[in-house]
Parts: structure tokens; C-alpha cells; sequence
């Protein structure tokens, strides 16, 4: 991770002599940025951990890791955001990141987002206080569908999703068997859950899906 972020810091230090500091993501709206790494559009939140964002995606590296090494060597989030920003234009081939997803004023706002958070031990702490249940300890199948990171890669119109990585599931409509199965287990782009929720989160939110799937 260490390595990752240096060699980002060079590339953009090349960047930066072109261009001047002008270019640098130093304002970009963080309130927007949440919004857009939870998106359908941004996605960030399927493949990444970041405790502030309850996001558990597990394809790519969690942020949290990645960053917290350079915000405790105080680095300027300025500098994070920076990475963050050429990260999301200039992905390593081939690494599993789309290149794109977002760009322009969205990409600077997610940037400076995640620049303002990842990392932030008082964020992580709060997280893990945090477990991904309802009310009264109850597994809460919904929430669980919006924090696991299920609506980036999902469409679900009870759980107002639009993401299209994986397949429709008002059209798919699984079976509970079949939910249960592909959440714990994953298959093709799909992660397995197995570890990172329990076996009743798993049950819970497989039911909210094949249930809400099926009106
Ligand atoms: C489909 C999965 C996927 C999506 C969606 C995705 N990423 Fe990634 N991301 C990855 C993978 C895989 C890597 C590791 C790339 C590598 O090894 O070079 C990565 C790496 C990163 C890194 C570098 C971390 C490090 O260790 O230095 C950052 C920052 C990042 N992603 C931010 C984002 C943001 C912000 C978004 C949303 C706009 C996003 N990613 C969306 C899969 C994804
Ligand atoms: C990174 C994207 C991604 C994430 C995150 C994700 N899925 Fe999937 N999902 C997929 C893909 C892709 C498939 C198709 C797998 C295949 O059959 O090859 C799939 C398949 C499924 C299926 C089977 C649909 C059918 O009938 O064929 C269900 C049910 C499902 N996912 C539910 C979930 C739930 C619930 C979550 C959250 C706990 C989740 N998925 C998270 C991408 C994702």
C-alpha cells in the first residue's frame, strides 16, 4: 500500500510540473463525494472498505488501509485527494478498476471525500461500534443491502438500486436458497460474504431480496 501511494506521489508530481497546482482537487464538496462513493455511478462503495461510508466492498483494497499510513506521516489531504484523483482517471490496467466511473466535478468531490476520511481512526472506531443490524439487534435485511454494497452492483426498486454490474434482481428473482448461496459464496464479479457478515445478516438480507424481488 506504502509503494501504491509513492508511486502515485511521483506520477503526480510529473503531473503537477505541467500543469501547475491549479488542477489539484484541494476544494471538491465532501457532502457530494459521499453520495457519489455510494452511487450507482461512483460504485466505489462495492469494491472498497471505508468505515465512514459503512461500505465493505472487498474486490479492491480497503481505503481505510491504504491511506491511513499517509494521514498519520501528516500528509495534506490535499495530497491524498490527489492520489485518489488520479486513481479513479488512471487506474492500473488491467487491476480490476474501471477507469472513469465518475469525472469532473463528481471525481474531485468523491477525492476530497475520501481524502477527509479514509483512515480517520475516530471513523473506523465508530464503525466497528456500529454493527450492520436494525433496530433491537435484528437483522435488518434492507440496511443491510445498502451498507454490504449490494445496491452498487444491484438493481432493486424496493431497495431503490440502479446498479448494473451484477444482474437485475427484480428480474432474477432468487430464490432465499439461491440468495443465501450466492451472497455467502459469491461467483464471477460477485464477492462472497462469507466472514465479512453473519450467518443471520446473510439469511436477513437474502429474504429482503428474494421477498422484495418477487412483488
Ligand atoms: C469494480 C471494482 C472497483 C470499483 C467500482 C472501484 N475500485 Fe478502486 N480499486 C479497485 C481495485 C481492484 C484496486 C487496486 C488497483 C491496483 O492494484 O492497482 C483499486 C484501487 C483504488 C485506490 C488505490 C488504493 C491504494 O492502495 O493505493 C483508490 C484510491 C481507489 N481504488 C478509489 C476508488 C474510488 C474513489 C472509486 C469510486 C469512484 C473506486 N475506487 C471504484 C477496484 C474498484
Ligand atoms: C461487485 C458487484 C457485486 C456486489 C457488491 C454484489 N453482487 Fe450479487 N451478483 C453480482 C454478479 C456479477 C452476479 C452474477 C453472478 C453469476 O451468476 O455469474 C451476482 C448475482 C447475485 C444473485 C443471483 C441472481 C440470480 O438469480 O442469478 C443474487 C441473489 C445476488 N447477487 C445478491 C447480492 C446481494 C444480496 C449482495 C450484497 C450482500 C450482492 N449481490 C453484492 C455482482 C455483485
Amino acid at each position: 500500500m506504502r509503494l501504491a501511494f509513492a508511486a502515485a506521489l511521483v506520477a503526480l508530481t510529473a503531473l503537477g510540473t505541467g500543469c501547475g497546482t491549479e488542477g489539484l482537487p484541494t476544494e471538491g464538496n465532501a457532502t457530494r463525494g459521499k453520495q457519489v462513493f455510494t452511487s450507482a455511478e461512483g460504485q466505489c462503495a462495492a469494491c472498497h472498505v471505508l468505515a465512514d461510508a459503512g461500505s465493505k466492498g472487498k474486490v479492491g483494497p480497503s481505503l481505510d488501509d491504504a491511506f491511513a499510513g499517509a494521514r498519520e506521516e501528516g500528509f495534506k489531504e490535499s495530497t491524498i485527494a490527489a492520489t485518489v484523483l488520479d486513481q479513479i482517471y488512471y487506474p492500473t490496467e488491467g487491476s480490476g478498476m474501471p477507469a472513469k466511473l465518475v469525472e469532473g466535478e463528481d471525481a474531485e468531490a468523491v477525492a476530497a471525500y475520501v481524502a477527509d476520511v479514509a483512515g480517520d481512526p475516530e471513523a473506523i472506531k465508530a464503525a466497528a461500534a456500529k454493527k450492520p443490524t436494525g433496530k433491537g439487534g435484528k437483522a435488518d435485511g434492507k440496511s443491510i443491502f445498502a451498507s454490504a454494497g449490494c445496491a452498487t452492483c444491484h438493481t432493486l426498486a424496493a431497495a431503490g438500486s440502479k446498479g448494473n454490474i451484477g444482474p437485475n434482481l427484480d428480474e432474477a428473482r432468487p430464490s432465499v436458497d439461491k440468495a443465501i448461496k450466492r451472497v455467502t459464496q459469491g461467483k464471477g464479479a460477485m464477492p462472497a460474504f462469507k466472514g465479512q457478515l453473519t450467518d443471520a445478516e446473510i439469511r436477513a438480507v437474502a429474504e429482503f431480496v428474494s421477498r422484495s424481488a418477487r412483488k
